[in-house]
């Protein structure tokens, strides 16, 4: 059975509405950490055969700061967010979280993967995935991690999934459920690899809703990678722009749009739009490029 997304948003919004209240948790949050990448290059093979997929990154992200990056498919957003997370090599250059170079994914870090379905344990499950994000953690008791759980998947919109298993859910929904276990770790940073590609207009923009309420209360470090310029504009502090390969930051754009930001007025703003066409052109190679 599929719910209607009419239906998603209300639970959605219902949720968020009794959350307040709620104070389900008993995980604290984790303060956000600062990233920093110095001169990173990312060179895939070797020889003539070699794809220079980044070329010397530059960047440093904020405590708590909510950066995007956007760039052509194809550019090296993925190689650059799996390089932040430890989970492949620079050639050169190094990667620190909170000044600690990265040799493995830190503690506190969690990656949204593009395929979203990597995210998931296909054994497991719709619960027992959101589980998996805080199992290893003692402060929450065995008895109320069902209920923070659930109160998780209620975000996005799954309370009457809980009890299946990935393969029986659409693709949207599994990258629902991927977005309530990433954000039930209650990270210190989070990496988004396109954590919104699979699900339909009006439940992306509950999950945008949803999650820059939680990056407010929790402040979490997030680097999102995304297609999606309104995406990147309503979400952030900073974009970054990425080049055509070999890549480099060819501009680091701030967003200078009121918080909290409101998904009906925020982009009618002028400011806004003036920053989609600057970002559009750019991206498509017109004026500005
Ligand atoms: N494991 C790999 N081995 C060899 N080449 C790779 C590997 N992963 C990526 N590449 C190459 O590196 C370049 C950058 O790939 P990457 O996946 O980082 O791009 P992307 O910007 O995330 O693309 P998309 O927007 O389509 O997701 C591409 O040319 C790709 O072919
Ligand atoms: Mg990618």
């Amino acid at each position: 059975m599929r719910l209607e997304p009419r239906i998603v948003r209300v639970n959605i919004i219902s949720h968020i509405e009794n959350r307040q209240a709620q104070a389900v948790s008993g995980i604290a949050d984790t303060a956000g950490q600062e990233i920093r990448l110095e001169q990173v290059r990312k060179v895939y093979g070797s020889g003539e055969a070699g794809v220079v997929a980044i070329q010397n990154i530059d960047l440093q992200l904020r405590p708590g700061e909510f950066m995007t990056v956007v760039g052509p498919s194809g550019c090296g957003k993925s190689t650059f967010l799996q390089i932040c997370a430890g989970l492949i090599p620079a050639t050169s250059g190094r990667v620190l979280v909170d000044g600690r170079p990265v040799d493995g994914p830190p503690e506190g870090l969690v990656y949204l993967f593009q395929q979203y379905s990597k995210s998931l344990l296909p054994w497991r499950t719709v619960l027992q995935n959101v589980s998996f994000a805080i199992e290893h953690r003692a402060e929450i008791a065995a008895p109320q991690r069902r209920e923070y759980c659930m109160d998780h998947l209620a975000m996005v919109g799954l309370t009457e999934f809980a009890d299946r298993y990935p393969r029986e859910l659409s693709g949207g929904m599994q990258q629902r459920v991927a977005n309530a276990r990433a954000l039930a770790a209650k990270p210190g940073v989070l990496l988004l690899d396109e954590p919104f590609s699979a699900v339909d207009a009006l439940t992306r923009i509950e999950l945008h809703k949803l999650m820059l309420r939680l990056w407010e209360e929790q402040r979490f470090t997030a680097l999102l990678v995304t297609h999606d310029v309104d995406e990147a504009v309503f979400l952030s502090d900073r974009i970054a722009v990425m080049s055509n390969r070999p890549s480099v930051i060819s501009e680091v754009l701030p967003i200078p749009l009121a918080r909290p930001r409101d998904k009906l007025t925020t982009p009618e703003e002028p400011a806004f739009l003036q920053l989609r066409h600057y970002l559009l052109e750019k991206l498509t190679g017109g004026a500005h490029a």
